[in-house]
């Protein structure tokens, strides 16, 4: 089954900060795969905005020494990125003075859809936004896509909020979480709602607990000056667990629209119990060899900022109510691994003693790598030998079982095509990214009131021995990394 591209309508996508790291690593070279693919439309033009003079000649160079680097060898073509290049152009903007925007304004035309990717600094999407409506370069019908980090706490956020509203309505408004571009993510919905199978178990009744691991084996390297403002909880557990979390955790919405599926996100949101102290684990890593410890990246000698956190989180409600979600993500850790495992009760009555507090059957979505399915299942180990039990994986990997080929495309350029068909359900509306600060706010104001300091770990591992602990008081264990 290979993937069918539909293109989408003519567009002019406008990318602030078009020079940026962000834009150049990932947006232009994942809009020249949709190219390639045939997902843009011929009439489509992207044009890179950003303070810097340069003309449209320079841009293009720029563009394709990004691709040169960041897209896969079997799209380079020559001819293929010659005919992209033909499709961008650069207005030179101050994004927060009057010049540049009246010559963007005069750029743009009027029977395409219009939108406006801000990859530039939270601190200018209110100027930014304001100067659109201002030198009338947005429309009615233009959407804006942000990117986090989108606030620093709950007032940083609603402030956000606040300015982007001043200019344009929640319809026309699209927060990134490049994680709900994940395919396998996508996929949790259509496994939990197209199918008649899960629904019924998909309760405090049969489910003990879920798992959500988000580990990356990098540290943060050259990022260490942003990262150790925000801390894995807030640059990780805000956003991408969080959303993981709302899918698991959603009642079925009544339909497959934006809204429906985002009011049932916010429900799950607020439904969180505050989590005490008590039941979270903060780590830091370490140095190991010749690579340094998070210490040396961070830019603070003295950093008490977690690049590991645990928690035991405990949702409100009537489904999940007594079914605790673990939760934990970390750097410099043993693999780049994320999945969602969900973690069956024990059969109500054991025939098979050996067998008991096992909890045999378990649903693993992979995120990544390897995106795909294993239920895992207990059965008799075949040949003689007296009747041994042994638990065996059903696994389906997306890639073998749906022929993925070189098309699918990768979070943000499924992301971005959502902006230019209209579709905000794979965006974070603005009271669910507010509902979310609201939860981890008490949180991490109650570790920096306490002034406390992280617990060490060594990369290459699964995290703090702390976090194993987590769950073995409850009588679990993590799964393995690997
Ligand atoms: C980003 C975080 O949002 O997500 C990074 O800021 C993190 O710290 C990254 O490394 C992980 O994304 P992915 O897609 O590589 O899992």
């Amino acid at each position: 089954m290979v993937s069918r591209v539909i293109p989408v309508d003519p567009f002019d996508l406008v990318v602030f900060g078009a020079s940026g790291d962000l834009a150049q690593r990932k947006i232009l070279p994942g809009l020249f795969h949709r190219f390639v693919v045939g997902q843009m439309p011929k009439q489509a033009r992207i044009i890179g905005v950003a303070r810097r003079k340069m003309d449209h000649a320079a841009f293009r160079a720029q563009v394709a020494t990004s691709i040169a680097t960041f897209a896969p060898a079997s799209l380079k073509q020559q001819d293929l990125v010659a005919a992209f290049l033909e499709r961008l152009s650069y207005v030179t903007v101050d994004a927060t003075g009057e010049s540049g925007w009246a010559s963007l304004a005069e750029h743009l035309r009027d029977d395409v859809v219009r939108a406006f990717y801000l990859s530039v600094s939270p601190s200018l999407f209110g100027a930014i936004a304001q100067n659109l409506q201002t030198y009338g370069v947005a429309t009615p019908t233009s959407r804006i896509v942000v990117e986090k980090p989108f606030g620093h706490d709950l007032k940083s956020a609603q402030a956000l909020n606040a300015d982007l509203r001043r200019s344009f309505e929640e319809r026309q408004i699209y927060r990134i979480d490049h994680y709900l571009g994940k395919e396998t993510v996508q996929n949790l919905m259509a496994l939990r709602f197209a199918n008649a199978l899960w629904e019924p178990l998909w309760n405090a009744t049969h489910v003990d607990h879920v798992q959500i691991t988000v580990a990356e084996s990098l540290g943060v390297e050259g990022r260490g000056e942003y990262y150790d403002r925000s801390g894995a909880m807030r640059d990780m557990v805000q956003n991408h667990l969080m959303q993981l979390l709302c899918l698991t955790a959603m009642e079925p919405p009544s339909r497959f629209t934006p809204n429906a599926v985002r009011d049932e996100k916010v429900k799950v949101i607020e439904a969180l119990e505050p989590v005490p102290q008590s039941d979270i684990v903060r780590g830091q890593y370490r140095s190991r060899g010749d690579e340094g410890s998070y210490l040396d990246h961070a830019g603070d000698p003295h950093s008490r900022t977690e690049s590991f956190v645990a928690m035991k989180v405990n949702i409100a409600n009537w489904r999940w109510s007594g079914t605790p979600f673990y939760l934990r993500t970390g750097k410099k850790l043993r693999a780049r691994s994320s999945e969602i495992a969900v973690v069956f009760r024990d059969p109500p009555h054991m025939i098979f003693p050996q067998m008991s507090g096992r909890r045999g059957n378990a649903l693993i979505i992979k995120l990544q790598p390897d995106e795909g399915i294993t239920l895992r299942n207990t059965i008799k180990e075949p040949g003689p030998g007296g009747f041994r039990l042994a638990e065996v994986n059903l696994d389906m990997t997306f890639a073998d079982a749906l022929e993925q080929g070189a098309d699918a495309p990768d979070a943000y350029e499924r992301l971005i095509m959502d902006v230019i068909r209209g579709d905000q359900t794979l965006f974070m509306r603005g009271d669910e990214v507010e509902a979310a600060w609201a939860w981890v706010d008490p949180i991490v104001e109650g570790w920096e009131d306490a002034r406390a300091t992280p617990a060490g770990y060594d990369p290459g591992g699964s995290g703090p021995d702390d976090a194993l602990m987590l769950l073995h008081r409850d009588g679990r264990r993590w799964r393995e990394l690997n």
